[in-house]
């Protein structure tokens, strides 16, 4: 693969890095070693005792964890301590309600303090922590609520009327517990600071999330506490996180990144960590990122690229001088966006790959390797990634196939929640299958070419065609729908829909002005009933969908004719 380098110099390297050796490193580590840089209770784990508890009994008792700040201004903070004892009062107060080990809480909250003592609450006394993005709308709230069987959820009055909705639909559900009500609050602060937390073998579960494939409903995807362990060792490695840094993390716990680098992991190393609860806005950012003199940013190519559309002559208002290191996750990384930052920053973004499912950092480029701009670097120690075909051989370097991930690694997933088939079908060949195309080059790094399936990434978030199909036929006006993701210069993809209308509606939309209000209508429809972010930008109306025999819909075709591209093959598309 050919491409620019860019070479680390010293001015890259201001401190020595934590991992100053990946090669090396990789020949030397073992993941029975690392393990012993955690806190264990013979055998026995709790990654949220990790996170925050055990600091207490170090010099770091009274450093910053949590800096936060809203959209308005307000700010607090949390030591370690404080954060130990408030999700201890937590814990105490799920258990009195007789919460037990294996119970699913879920939280429906925005990013504010108590999202992230609740999480750490629920860890604390082994039951099973569920995080739903505060975009979600009832169905998607329903779904995921009713799979899991959660029993409390924890939310916010801005949000409680969207549960009370669904709530009739969840014979499971004995408790929602309003955050900002002054009679949960008053409750909650007579519980007891002390809490026994329980230890865990490493592979009980300790949360889980839901996340999209191409066909049916979201699945839920298992994490156990020993996942803690490769957190902390990626935070250490990739992040490069140490003491002295101010870290953040933009991303919302209701996905993967927001619980692994903005809870498990990067507390666990220890960190202080800024925690914005407020929109994408250029100047807020970068007002952040000096205010807080962040030294560590890890954030998603979606807002890079929105960055780069406000222009670089804004950041020299800003003294940016502490930032001494920046990630990216989520989806590709252009490498104009890489150029764009060592012009604008002095520095590159680094690129890491991975995946709900994968539940840390798989893939990654260090502080101390060269960047091949435009790859996504190269295996983590103690994971061997490889580049299979549909049966899982392994490929020559320079081929295109599958990238998939030998299994074993800590942070795995356990299962699917109460789908065991749908687990196993990740495997084969002894390889976990990511569901991305990708290749290795002959020195190893990894290189991404796209999704193996229908899975669209829009702005860094996984949505799956499917859950918007059918929100989309749930409208009386719509007979049927397919979903495709469109690409799209600032947020990677859009969500296209095409749509097929009932007879009395395709004769209406002959008038543009009706066909106009209905797409609006149908998009707004989505935004209301599955996701704010999971709507469809553009809609197509269509007389008839490509479906195979089977009556599949082909979103292959819908998309290869929506960008011009060969059909492909069709020898399984019913007549069309
Ligand atoms: C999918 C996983 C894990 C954090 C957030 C995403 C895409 C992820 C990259 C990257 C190109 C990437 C893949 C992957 N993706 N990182 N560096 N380059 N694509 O978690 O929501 O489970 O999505 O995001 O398609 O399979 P997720």
């Amino acid at each position: 693969m050919k491409s620019d380098l860019y070479r680390k110099t010293k001015k890259d390297l201001p401190v020595p890095p934590n991992l100053g050796d990946y090669e090396e490193l990789r020949k030397s580590f073992s993941w029975k070693t690392a393990e012993k840089e955690l806190a264990w209770f013979e055998g026995k784990i709790n990654a949220a005792y990790n996170a925050v508890d055990r600091h207490v009994e170090t010099w770091r008792k009274n450093k910053v964890a949590l800096y936060w700040e809203d959209e308005e201004g307000r700010k607090q903070q949390y030591t370690f301590e404080e954060l130990a004892r408030r999700s201890n009062q937590f814990g105490n107060y799920l258990k009195d309600l007789g919460v037990a080990r294996g119970d699913r809480v879920f939280l429906f909250l925005p990013r504010i303090p108590e999202l992230y003592i609740a999480f750490l609450g629920i860890l604390k006394i082994g039951a099973i922590a569920g995080t739903l993005f505060s975009a979600f709308q009832e169905q998607a709230l329903s779904d995921r609520l009713g799979n899991s069987g959660a029993s409390v959820v924890v939310t916010h009055s801005s949000l409680l009327p969207r549960i009370e909705k669904v709530r009739h639909k969840l014979p499971e559900l004995h408790h929602v517990l309003v955050v900002d009500h002054e009679a949960f609050a008053k409750e909650l602060s007579k519980k007891d600071e002390e809490l026994h937390i329980v230890h865990m073998d490493p592979g009980d579960y300790a949360f889980m999330l839901y996340t999209s494939g191409t066909t049916g409903k979201p699945k839920g995807v298992m994490h156990t506490h020993r996942a803690v362990v490769q957190e902390y060792e990626t935070a250490r490695w990739v992040l490069d996180l140490r003491d002295e840094d101010t870290y953040w993390c933009t991303a919302d716990p209701g996905w993967v990144t927001g619980i692994a680098y903005e809870i498990l992991g990067s507390w666990t190393a220890g960190v202080s960590a800024l925690v914005y609860a407020g929109r994408f806005d250029p100047k807020r950012w970068y007002k952040l990122l000096e205010d807080y003199k962040i030294s560590v940013w890890y954030t998603a190519p979606t807002a890079v690229r929105m960055l780069m559309a406000a222009g670089g002559a804004l950041v020299r208002g800003y003294d940016l001088s502490h930032l001494r290191h920046m990630c990216s996750v989520g989806e590709p990384l252009n490498p104009e966006a890489i150029v764009w930052a060592v012009r604008t920053f002095g520095r590159p973004f680094h690129d890491t790959w991975w995946q709900t499912e994968t539940g840390a950092i798989c893939i990654a480029n260090y502080p101390a390797m060269d960047i091949k701009i435009g790859s996504m670097g190269k295996p983590i120690p103690g994971l061997d990634a490889a580049i299979v075909d549909d049966s899982g051989h392994v490929l020559p370097p320079g081929t295109e196939g599958n990238i998939a991930l030998k299994p074993g690694w800590p942070s795995m997933m356990k299962t699917i929640w109460k789908r065991p088939h749908k687990y196993e079908s990740y495997f084969s060949g002894g390889y976990y299958i990511s569901g991305d195309r990708g290749l290795m080059d002959r020195d190893g790094y990894f290189w991404f070419i796209g999704r193996a399936d229908d899975v669209i990434k829009t702005s860094g978030e996984r949505v799956g065609p499917f859950e918007v199909e059918s929100a989309l036929v749930a409208h009386p006006a719509v007979i049927e729908a397919g979903v495709i993701g469109k690409p799209d210069s600032l947020r990677g993809e859009i969500i296209k829909a095409f749509v097929v209308l009932t007879k009395e509606e395709s004769d209406k939309v002959k008038v543009k002005a009706y066909a106009e209000k209905l797409k609006e209508e149908l998009a707004s429809h989505v935004k209301k009933h599955l996701a704010g972010h999971a709507y469809p930008r553009e809609i197509e109306f269509i007389d008839k969908l490509p479906k195979t025999r089977s009556g599949k819909i082909m979103r292959r075709i819908l998309k290869a004719r929506e960008m011009g591209l060969p059909i492909g093959d069709t020898s399984t598309l019913e007549e069309y």
